[in-house]
């Protein structure tokens, strides 16, 4: 297979696996893609070890935003408020690739495809509020590894709905997050929220929210129909405006034992992970398992986590899970199952 061949079936898998039932139009896209030597030429300049048609279209996406006027806008939910049908999307995506080529291969060689996907802490309130109330205080600190722009640091500032019965938060939230409840019933989310007390975030690049290009990255690697992604993005960026997290740019497996020693030893310490453990090597994740169990032999610890796991991970989701350090003794848990955005939550039941 040559380069081209590579790249084609890459956007013909994309399309398959990852947009059906999600973006209809980057389904019609990509397959198209994949039968157009020319911009398949102009995705020969996707940065190693990116996805190339997450990077291709987020970064015709991000010169589509900066074109609102460009006739592809009529097929993008993103501009436009009722898009025209996708079948007629192609020309006009084709048009606007080549005659901004150079923005595009800039683009694609220098981003990395790097988002922060505020709707999964949906997924993450309930395995927050159990660690709340398994805490001896109601002081908490909160260490991310993989944070990206630390938005989801803010997790205690957004309000939440699962369905018609369950809510959290403050209703006035810039941030409103919906999340359809699937399975077992959850268990009750405690009204007040515990008291953050800190919010650290590691990242090998973190996202400068005060950087515009940088935000207006993130934005244009949100795909079009999913403007419960944007808004949500929108609202946690003008909650970071108020209050950015901390963010140390290094790699976790240097910095994490620092950061967790810096921790105050009277507050209750949560590290969490979403999407984040597959860009590490094997060997990066022993270690940082073996990080976390050295410091949990020492002090307690929770350790909340929604990463993907098996060969099918595109159409079944990820899973949460919560490990408890407790008085040195390890306790690990499977909560539930839930969309790769946050959009629902399959509780396994069980937790205590
Ligand atoms: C797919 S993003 C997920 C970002 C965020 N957790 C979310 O769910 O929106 C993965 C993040 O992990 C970061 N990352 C990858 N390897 C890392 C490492 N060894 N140390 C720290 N951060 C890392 C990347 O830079 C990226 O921001």
């Amino acid at each position: 297979m040559n380069q081209l061949e590579a790249l084609a079936y890459r956007f013909r898998r994309f399309a398959e696996l990852e947009c059906r039932d999600s973006s209809p139009l980057y389904e019609r896209l990509s397959t198209c893609i994949a039968d157009d030597p020319q911009l398949l030429e102009l995705a020969t300049h996707c940065a190693e070890g990116q996805p190339p048609p997450n990077l291709f279209l987020g970064a015709a996406h991000l010169v589509l935003l900066e074109n609102p006027s460009h006739p592809l806008s009529a097929y993008y939910a993103s501009l436009a408020e009722s898009p025209e049908d996708r079948e007629g999307a192609y020309s006009h995506f084709r048009s606007l690739c080549l005659e901004h080529s150079e923005r595009i291969v800039e683009t694609v060689s220098t981003r990395l495809v790097q988002t922060n996907e505020v709707g999964r802490c949906a997924v993450l309130l309930p395995a927050f509020a159990i660690v709340t109330a398994r805490s001896a205080t109601r002081e908490l600190a909160f260490v991310e590894v993989g944070a990206s722009a630390g938005l989801n640091l803010l997790w205690d500032r957004f309000h939440y709905e699962y369905g018609d019965d369950a809510r959290w938060g403050d209703p006035a939230s810039p941030v409103q997050l919906f999340c359809e409840p699937r399975g077992e019933p959850m268990p009750g989310i405690a009204a007040p929220p515990p008291d953050v007390v800190l919010r650290v975030g590691i990242d090998l690049d973190p996202v400068d929210v005060g950087d515009t290009e940088a935000v207006s990255w993130l934005r244009a690697l949100i795909w079009p129909e999913h403007r419960q992604r944007v808004a949500a993005l929108e609202g946690a960026l003008r909650l970071a405006d108020a209050e950015t997290p901390t963010l140390i740019a290094a790699d976790a497996l240097d910095a994490l034992p620092g950061v967790l020693d810096s921790v105050p030893p009277d507050t209750a310490l949560c590290v969490f992970h979403t999407h984040t453990l597959n860009q590490f090597p094997p060997a990066g994740r022993r270690r940082f398992g073996e990080i976390l169990d050295e410091f949990g032999a020492r002090r307690d610890l929770y350790v909340v986590s929604i990463e993907r796991h098996g060969a099918q991970q595109e159409r079944v989701g990820a899973l949460l899970e919560l490990t408890a350090y407790e008085g040195g003794r390890k306790t690990s848990l499977a909560l539930g199952r839930c969309d790769n955005h946050g959009m629902w939550l399959d509780w396994f039941g069980g937790a205590a």
